[in-house]
């Protein structure tokens, strides 16, 4: 058969974590004994009362379409979160309610980028911002970080690139996949930098809530009065919710009014049952920050077991994340030793060691692998034991 070109799809390709976790499910189907660290979702279950939530509003006859940008509750819920727990002062005007963080940012790049506008994008990055932005048919300017200034944007450099024409930039703290966090001041000198130059801020805020010993600083409580700022959020990640696909956007009124348009004729609006499900989720504080808090320090613990684990290993250099669930690793030796980059290396994993983890390549830092810790210390743990059979294999150390 010949190679179907589809046009607007231009060189998009899968997603690098959910072909790498397709790859796991279909080994682990055909009964290969694979541990899949490649998931970048929490492995508890949605908490019980939000799930009833859902399932009391389709029994209640909460089927039907509700308004585009999402049910007024909701978006009222959403900015009254976001004013306790980021310091925001939000509008309901100023919500709409996605599927997902993911189309979260979708709607606000598409509608704010257009043909070569240039996106700045901070290495290492979340997966699904270069292809986005391609879509939008932007261009996405990738901006390496290094791990000395623990992978965060350098201001100055930042700087430059807007100088030379770009017009925005994704943020994403905490970071998936290096785990990094900015802080007040941190942030403060990013939205300087923008401000000087006009220039948007996309903010991805989906792992706020799992942080570890620091705190998550948001554009919300620090953008002041600077207003081209889109902060995007959802309830993936915080509340174990991935599967009912809800997130949102948060930013002036009339850009968020465009992206509710284009909603409206995309996916028209996110599922009732589920905006039910997170409306519990925001309105049950005391349910909410038990689970939230229950969830983070089963990940502290697994980031711990992991840090201890993966340090000990030879050739592997780990970076101890601040935030989200995820061990970032220099395995530079291990490339040289196979004499691949960081997707061979993780292939030769899969076939050899039965482990699947993500290669760097795909967050554009290709001597690294990314490896999920939302998994069970027992999985953890034999890992471990696996990657190191695999430093013996390849004889780093
Ligand atoms: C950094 C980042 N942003 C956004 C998303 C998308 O989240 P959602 O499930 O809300 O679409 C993910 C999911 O992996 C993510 O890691």
């Amino acid at each position: 058969m010949t190679q179907q070109v589809y046009a607007n799809l231009g060189g998009v390709e899968e997603s690098a974590t959910l072909g790498m976790t397709r790859r796991a499910a279909e080994l682990k189907a055909a009964g290969v004994p694979v541990i899949s660290l490649s998931a970048g979702e929490p492995d508890f279950d949605t908490p019980g009362f939000i799930a009833e939530a859902g399932v009391e509003a389709i029994r209640d006859g909460q089927t039907h379409y509700p308004p585009a940008a999402g049910l007024m509750p909701l978006r009222a819920a959403v900015a009254a979160y976001l004013g306790r727990e980021c310091g925001g002062a939000y509008t309901s005007d100023q919500v709409l309610v996605t599927v997902g963080a993911k189309q979260a940012l979708f709607n606000a790049i598409f509608t704010l980028f257009g043909p070569g506008s240039r996106i700045v994008i901070p290495t290492p990055y979340w997966v699904s911002y270069p292809p986005i932005a391609h879509l939008a048919r932007a261009v996405p300017v990738i901006l390496e970080t290094r791990a000395a200034d623990g992978f965060k944007p350098d201001p100055d450099e930042l700087a430059a690139l807007f100088r030379s024409g770009a017009r925005g930039l994704v943020l994403n703290s905490p970071s998936n996949p290096s785990g990094a966090v900015l802080s007040d001041a941190e942030l403060d000198r990013i939205i300087a930098v923008a401000a000087r130059h006009d220039a948007w801020i996309i903010s991805d805020e989906i792992y706020h809530a799992i942080v570890y010993d620091t705190e998550h600083a948001s554009v919300a409580s620090r953008a002041r009065d600077y207003e081209r700022i889109i902060l995007v959020n959802g309830f993936s990640k915080a509340f174990a919710m991935t599967g009912w696909r809800v997130g949102y956007a948060v930013g002036p009124s009339d850009v968020i009014a465009a992206m509710t348009r284009l909603q409206g004729h995309v996916n028209t609006n996110t599922a009732l049952p589920c905006q039910y499900a997170a409306l519990a989720a925001l309105d049950q504080h005391a349910a909410r920050d038990r689970a939230v808090k229950e969830m983070v320090s089963a990940f502290d613990r697994r980031r711990d077991l992991l840090l201890k684990g993966v340090s000990a290993i030879p050739g592997l250099t780990p970076y101890p994340p601040d935030g989200a669930f995820y061990l970032w690793i220099d395995a530079g030796p291990w490339c040289d030793s196979l004499g691949a980059n960081s997707t061979g290396l993780c292939l030769d994993l899969l076939d050899n060691e039965r482990l699947a983890l993500v290669p760097g390549e795909a967050f554009g830092a290709d001597r690294f692998v990314r490896l999920s810790f939302a998994t069970t210390e027992e999985a953890l743990t034999e890992a471990l034991e696996r990657l190191g059979k695999a430093a013996v294999r390849l004889g780093v150390g």
